[in-house]
C-alpha cells in the first residue's frame, strides 16, 4: 500500500497529491510517469510524476478531477493509502545542457510540463514559459513555473488573467522575433493545442517536443492501447514516450483513438455519480 502523505487543492479541480514510494522515488527522471489504482476493482490511470523527493522517498502527482477515479481520488485525504503505484514508467527526456527552450503548457497539461522546465532549468538552460487556462481559477502552478523559468507568460481564454487568448498567440509573437533565438520548444496540454503549436513550428524548422496522455492499460507494451504512428512507425506512449518529435506524431489518429472509448467514459462517470452523489475516468498523463 502507497500512503497519501500531503493533499493540496491547486484550482477548482486540480489536486496534488504526494504519495510514499520511496522505490519509485529512487529512480523517478522528468519525462516519467506512475500508474496507479485505488484499489483492488480500481481502473489504472497513469499519471506524470510532477515531482520526486529521492529523500523522503515521495512522489508528486498533480491531477484534475474529470472522470470516475480521478474524482475517487480526490475524494482521499493524507493518511489514505493506494493500493497500486507503479513506477517509473517511459521514457525519461533527453536534457540539453545549453540554449534557449520555450515550454508551453496549456490547462491540466501545465502539471507535466513543470517537471520538465524544472529539469531544463537546472540543467542551464534559459527557458521561457507560455501557460494558459480556460480563466484565472484554473491556472495551476504558477508560483512553481516562474520559479523556474527565466520568463513567465500567462494567458487566459477569458482574459481573466495575462493575455487575453491562447498560448498559441504568444508563442507565434515569439516565433515572429528573428531576435532572439530558440532552441527548442516544448508542449504540454489538451491535444488540438499540441497540434497547433507543431503546425506553427513546423516552418520555422525548430525541433519541437510534445508529451502524448492517450488512453493505457498496462503501460508496459503489451496492450496496444497507447499506441501512436510517429514518423509512419508504430509506437506505444507507455514504452517509447511519453515524448515524441511533435512534428512526426499523427495527430489526425490521436484524435480518433481519443474519442474511441468517450461513451464508456461517460457511462462510468455517471453510474458513480448516482451512485455516491459525486463525480468522476481515464486521467491524464504527460
Ligand atoms: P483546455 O481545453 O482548458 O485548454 C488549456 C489551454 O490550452 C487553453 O487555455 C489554451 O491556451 C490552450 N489551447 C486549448 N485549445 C487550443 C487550440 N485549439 N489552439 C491553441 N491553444 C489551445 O485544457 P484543460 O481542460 O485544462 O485540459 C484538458 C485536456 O488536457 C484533456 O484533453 C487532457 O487529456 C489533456 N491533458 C494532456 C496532458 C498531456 O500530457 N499531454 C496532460 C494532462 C491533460
Ligand atoms: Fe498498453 Fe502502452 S498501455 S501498450
Amino acid at each position: 500500500m502507497f500512503k497519501i502523505v500531503k493533499k493540496r487543492d491547486l484550482a477548482d479541480v486540480s489536486k496534488l497529491m504526494e504519495v510514499e514510494a520511496p522505490l519509485v522515488a529512487r529512480k523517478a527522471q522528468p519525462g516519467q510517469f506512475i500508474i496507479l489504482r485505488i484499489h483492488e476493482n480500481g481502473e489504472r490511470i497513469p499519471l506524470t510524476i510532477a515531482d520526486s523527493d529521492k529523500e523522503k522517498g515521495t512522489i508528486t502527482i498533480i491531477f484534475q478531477e474529470v472522470g470516475k477515479t480521478t474524482k475517487e481520488l480526490g475524494a482521499l485525504e493524507e493518511g489514505d493509502s493506494l493500493r497500486d503505484f507503479v513506477g517509473p514508467l517511459g521514457q525519461a527526456m533527453e536534457l540539453p545542457t545549453s540554449g534557449r527552450v520555450i515550454a508551453v503548457g496549456g490547462g491540466v497539461g501545465i502539471a507535466p510540463i513543470y517537471p520538465k522546465v524544472k529539469a531544463f532549468h537546472q540543467a542551464g538552460m534559459e527557458v521561457i514559459s507560455i501557460i494558459g487556462a480556460r480563466t484565472a481559477d484554473l491556472l495551476i502552478l504558477e508560483d512553481e513555473m516562474r520559479a523556474v523559468s527565466k520568463e513567465l507568460h500567462i494567458c487566459t481564454d477569458d482574459g481573466t488573467k495575462g493575455h487575453h487568448g491562447f498560448v498559441s498567440d504568444i508563442l507565434q509573437g515569439m516565433l515572429d522575433d528573428k531576435s532572439q533565438k530558440i532552441d527548442e520548444i516544448i508542449a504540454v496540454g489538451p491535444l488540438p493545442m499540441m497540434r497547433v503549436v507543431a503546425n506553427q513550428t513546423k516552418p520555422y524548422g525548430i525541433k519541437t517536443v510534445v508529451s502524448l496522455n492517450p488512453i493505457m492499460v498496462d503501460g508496459t507494451g503489451m496492450c496496444g492501447c497507447c499506441r501512436v504512428s510517429v514518423g509512419g512507425e508504430t509506437k506505444f506512449t507507455c514504452v517509447d514516450g511519453p515524448v515524441f518529435d511533435a512534428h512526426q506524431v499523427d495527430f489526425e489518429e490521436l484524435t480518433r483513438r481519443g474519442q474511441m472509448y468517450l461513451p464508456e467514459e461517460k457511462e462510468a462517470l455517471d453510474k458513480y455519480k448516482e451512485e455516491c452523489g459525486c463525480g468522476g475516468g481515464n486521467s491524464e498523463i504527460g
